[in-house]
């Protein structure tokens, strides 16, 4: 089984192209919703939290472990690999790369507080030498609005307030928070000439990868099992249920 993780309902959007492109794998999938958000915390904080999570999936007898959330990438994938030696931890970062290469005016990057802050990403932003072409803008509050309802008008206000002013001199706009991959649709409606971004499907590929690289390829049958954080079962089982009715949905939309 792989354990896929994030702060809520985002990595679901990683979870449709795992299952894409691995259909044996079988699937946990943990939202640690009684933390979230995490962009707004501080960065060892979270490498805490995600200690504590590490154990759960090892508890579980995960083979693989897909940080299915920029902002945990960000701030404890590097220390989680140094501590968890054992067991492939796969995260996920803004897709710079793709967007500055397939695009020639600016490229914006939407994330949380936390991952525009980190220095992974602009060291990333460095290595690629273009950092004058990128607009990084921290996107407080979107994730829980997501959480919310990914279809609210108050989400499509959020955006036309935040990217009009860029509006003229962008080709790109990159996705640089799970969530956001949600909120495809209403961009390409509201900035149709920008171009979108994210790096779900690059993960499967690299997932798929390490797997066959490692022997650990499976012969499941693609189940998927629905974890959360949340303490109160009633609303613990709501919440997965509101997970699973998510995959089901976006899942249409990206076969
Ligand atoms: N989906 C997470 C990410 O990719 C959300 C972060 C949060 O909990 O604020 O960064």
């Amino acid at each position: 089984m792989i354990a896929v993780f994030d702060s809520g309902i985002g990595g679901i959007s990683v979870l449709a192209e795992l299952r894409k492109l691995l259909p044996m794998e079988d699937f946990c999938y943990f939202a640690d919703a009684a933390n979230a958000p995490y962009g707004d915390k501080d960065t060892d904080e979270i490498k805490q939290l995600m200690r504590q999570n590490m154990q759960q999936f090892l508890s579980l007898g995960a083979k693989a472990v897909v940080l299915a959330c920029n902002t945990a990438t960000s701030a404890a994938a590097a220390c989680l690999r140094e501590e968890f030696k054992n067991i492939p931890i796969l995260g996920i970062e803004p897709a710079l790369k793709p967007a500055l290469q397939k695009t020639e005016k600016k490229v914006l990057v939407l994330a949380t507080a936390l991952t525009i802050r980190e220095k992974k990403l602009h060291d990333l932003a460095e290595s690629l030498g273009e950092q004058e072409r990128l607009i990084m803008l921290p996107c407080s509050g979107l994730m829980e609005m997501i959480e919310e309802n990914p279809f609210s008008e108050e989400i499509e206000r959020y955006l036309g307030c935040l990217i009009k002013p860029y509006e003229n001199e962008i080709s790109a706009i990159v996705l640089g928070c799970t969530h956001y991959s949600f909120l495809k649709p209403l961009l390409a409606r509201l900035f149709p000439e920008a171009e979108l971004f994210d790096g779900n499907e690059g993960l499967a590929r690299h997932l798929q990868k390490v797997l066959h690289e490692k022997d650990l390829l499976g012969q499941g049958d693609g189940k998927i099992i629905w974890q959360n954080s949340l303490n109160d079962a009633a609303v613990n089982e709501l919440y997965n249920r509101h997970c699973e009715n998510i995959f089901e949905e976006y899942g249409k939309h990206i076969c």
